[in-house]
């Protein structure tokens, strides 16, 4: 049946190979039988609009260095007031190569040297390293796991407020937000929010809200709240301590075209931030922009189409995790599912070494903070998600099978 909207049902359901093109998920099993199902990176091949603006760059022939185009700001300034009801201005935004170069700068901008900086963990590793690599220290604090979920077989994650004061030290300046939250793919509560900008006034921090993957609330239609939307509307100087950082590489499949902005309201933090990225960091690809630009203005058919398609396969992994009693998070954003092999990990050591030889190449929990933990990435093709499950779940039966006890 012709609906009239544009169906991009086959590229979702069997994309190319991307390993014909180094894509860094499949080079780290090349020549092997493993199903990479690692690294934040979609199997999709990009919308056709940022296709076709791409290709007519490359048909132009200039690749030198370029500017932002004028009318890309006041774009991204539309984009924010509509997608999210924030009202932010066009000389706020940064560009930026890449959001873990602006996780970094944040905290370089917002910690002097020794001081530390809050992340709750697990966590996306960057989030944890940045302050070590600039210096800095990482005060990590756990989110609370709802036990009785966990033993139904639900992993549900939420902010631990006790800990996160008792972690807190006098040389803390930053707090380290990843919202929606990865690897966990939850969306912080609006009491949540509420409760952490109370914490940033009453101990005067600065905030640095990673939202990369805000455009990825599976059920398309949860509104994201940017935590500096939020922190605007108690107050201007509230709004003044905030760095929110965003881009398009997680949603439309861009990360290899280093496009990212952030979003930083004051100007004297703005000023320190630019200062701390001086003759160390380039601008973003000429290709960033051009896709950008595309994707904002015509990106929005194939997004819903892909949330759907993502919905459906962390519906089919959360089905088949079930069936393995894994338990596992039902992501409320992004792409990602969260697993806990603890039982697994108990008997055959480094659970992802283990699925790895089971033939299904997962991250490692440890490198977020969690180890016996796994993340499973499902933006893949139906067979390569369908086999991939299957070796799982031989793979899990037999371990229990065997008289190795419960996997889970
Ligand atoms: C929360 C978060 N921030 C940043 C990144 C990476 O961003 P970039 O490739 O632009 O450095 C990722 C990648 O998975 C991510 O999950």
């Amino acid at each position: 049946m012709n609906t009239g909207k544009p169906d991009f049902s086959a590229a979702f359901a069997c994309p190319d190979d991307r390993l014909a093109w180094s894509a860094t998920k499949w080079e780290r099993y090349r020549g092997r039988d493993v199903i990479p199902l690692w690294i934040a990176d979609m199997d999709y091949p990009v919308a056709p609009p940022i296709q076709r603006a791409l290709a007519a760059q490359v048909e132009h022939g200039n690749f030198g260095y370029m500017s932002a185009p004028r009318e890309l700001a006041g774009e991204l300034v539309a984009y924010h007031a509509q997608r999210y009801g924030w009202p932010i201005e066009a000389e706020w935004i940064v560009w930026l190569p890449g959001l873990v170069l602006g996780i970094n700068l944040a905290v370089r901008t917002c910690c002097g040297e020794g001081e530390s900086a809050l992340s709750f963990s697990p966590v996306y590793p960057p989030f944890l390293s940045a302050a070590p690599t600039q210096g800095r220290r990482t005060l990590a604090v756990p989110l609370a796991l709802d036990e009785s979920a966990a033993l139904r077989g639900e992993l549900r994650y939420s902010v631990d407020f006790a800990r996160l004061e008792a972690t807190r030290q006098p040389d803390t300046r930053l707090l380290l937000l990843c919202h929606p939250h990865n690897p966990v793919g939850s969306l912080f509560s609006r009491d949540e929010l509420d409760a952490l900008a109370d914490f940033c006034v009453r101990h005067d921090l600065y905030v640095c809200s990673d939202e990369v993957h805000c455009d990825l609330i599976l059920d398309g239609t949860t509104p994201h709240l940017p935590f500096a939307r939020l922190l605007g509307e108690r107050s201007p100087a509230l709004l003044a301590r905030s760095i929110t950082l965003h881009g398009p590489g997680k949603v439309f499949n861009l990360a290899g075209l280093g496009i990212a902005w952030a979003i930083i309201p004051d100007a004297g933090l703005r000023k320190r931030f630019r200062a701390a990225r001086q003759r160390l960091v380039p601008d973003p690809c000429c290709f960033g922009y051009t896709a950008l630009r595309a994707a904002l203005r015509d990106g929005e058919p194939w997004r819903q189409a892909l949330l759907v398609r993502l919905r459906r396969n962390r519906d089919l992994v959360s089905a088949a995790l079930e069936a393995m009693r894994l338990p596992h998070t039902h992501p409320q954003a992004t792409y990602l599912t969260w697993i806990d092999a603890r039982r697994l990990a108990a008997v055959v050591g480094d659970p992802a070494r283990w699925f790895e030889q089971q033939g299904v190449g997962l991250s490692d929990g440890a490198d977020f903070g969690a180890p016996g933990f796994v993340r499973l990435n499902f933006a893949t093709g139906d067979a390569v998600l369908d086999e991939a499950l299957r070796r799982l779940r031989q793979a899990v039966f037999r371990f229990a099978a065997g008289g190795r006890g419960e996997p889970a």
